[in-house]
């Protein structure tokens, strides 16, 4: 179990918004009896807790098993040999461990954990877009419900996207609900030479949306030799005046691996905490827009649902929608191997 010292060793070069307010080391003791109880309850239940790069640092470095993207955590998922998945992101990725998994009990202890691309289309919508377009493959972005896989032919994430809508032998596409995300790939094929008739939903994430290039333009004035990173949810015309796309964790592998030392980033700023955390010798400046959904995680209902799940918190799936939607999600694992 972490102890106060090693969680204060990982927050402290965290800046939460404003940069007088950090994380301090009497926080992180008033944090420990919650953690030792969740530590235990996790022995005593054989239960594993993954969570997502963009969910609160104190809970990322305190009780999380695993850490990651979507597809890394999905991966996790499916090779977990627990009995009990606690799943602290969002709703659709409790869900897709649910699909992965329908022997084991999947908790999802956020008490809001929607998503604006999720929440903005249904499986009646897919049904009709079938019918309207008999002859295409039909890619669901993850951030979609179990319903809406199970009417989809191929799952993807940011961090493999690109790779499977080329990839796929296809070429009538229909992709959602991503509209930006769509966007994205339809620019990225054209250079690549590809040319398929891609259809989008038109759905988009609430947080990346809003970023615009000027503020790209900005940073670039203002700061010689950063380097730009964003989320394929961007726009693109935010995404052409990037140095790097990718998913949450391959920002983070890149940001490893790259020589700069300067970053600016346009996604949910949770993944700047971690990046400052990781890296104390580089500097990163960026959006500091919150995901609400993700955001809404807490120590508290974590073991709250580890000591007493109310039905809410309990993933269950209709078992016709659970096996189909794992041949969409399964299909994604074939295509990426
Ligand atoms: P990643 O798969 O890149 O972590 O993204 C998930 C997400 O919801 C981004 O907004
Ligand atoms: Fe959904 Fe956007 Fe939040 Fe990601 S950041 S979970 S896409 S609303």
């Amino acid at each position: 179990m972490v102890t106060a010292e090693q969680l204060y060793e990982k927050l402290k070069n965290i800046r939460t918004g404003n940069p007088v307010c950090q994380f301090t080391r009497e926080h992180c003791d008033r944090l420990l009896p919650t953690i030792k109880k969740i530590e235990d309850l996790k022995r005593e239940k054989n239960a594993v807790i993954l969570v997502h790069n963009y969910v609160a640092p104190e809970i990322f470095y305190s009780v999380a098993d695993y850490t990651g993207d979507s597809y890394g955590l999905s991966k996790k998922a499916k090779e977990s040999h627990a009995d009990v998945i606690v799943f602290s992101a969002v709703r659709f990725m409790a869900e897709t461990a649910k699909i992965l998994n329908p022997e084991k009990t999947v908790l999802d202890p956020n008490p809001n954990g929607g998503c604006s691309l999720a929440d903005g289309i249904t499986a009646a919508d897919v049904t009709r877009l079938r019918e309207k377009f008999p002859d295409h493959t039909f890619v669901c972005y993850i951030n979609t419900t179990a319903a809406v896989k199970a009417q989809c032919d191929v799952c993807v994430t940011s961090s493999n996207v690109y790779a499977i809508i080329e990839k796929i032998p296809n070429d009538k596409i229909y992709f959602l609900p991503d509209r930006l995300m769509g966007e994205n790939v339809i620019n990225h094929l054209k250079v690549r030479g590809v040319n398929k008739d891609i259809q989008l939903w038109d759905g988009t994430c609430y947080v990346h949306e809003e970023y615009q290039p000027e503020s790209i333009d900005q940073v670039r004035k203002n700061f010689a030799g950063v380097e730009i990173l964003v989320h394929p949810e961007c726009s693109p015309s935010v995404v052409d005046k990037a140095d790097y796309v990718g998913s949450t964790s391959q920002m983070l592998s890149h940001v490893r691996e790259s020589r700069r030392d300067s970053f600016f980033l346009l996604t949910e700023c949770g993944l700047s905490g971690v990046l400052q955390s990781e890296f104390p010798e580089k500097t990163f400046a960026g959006s500091c827009t919150l995901c609400k959904y993700m955001k809404s995680n807490s120590l508290e209902d974590i073991l709250s649902v580890l000591e007493n799940p109310s039905p809410h918190h309990v993933i269950t799936l209709n078992p016709e929608i659970q096996s189909r939607a794992l041949h969409c999600v399964n299909q994604m694992f074939n295509y990426s191997n």
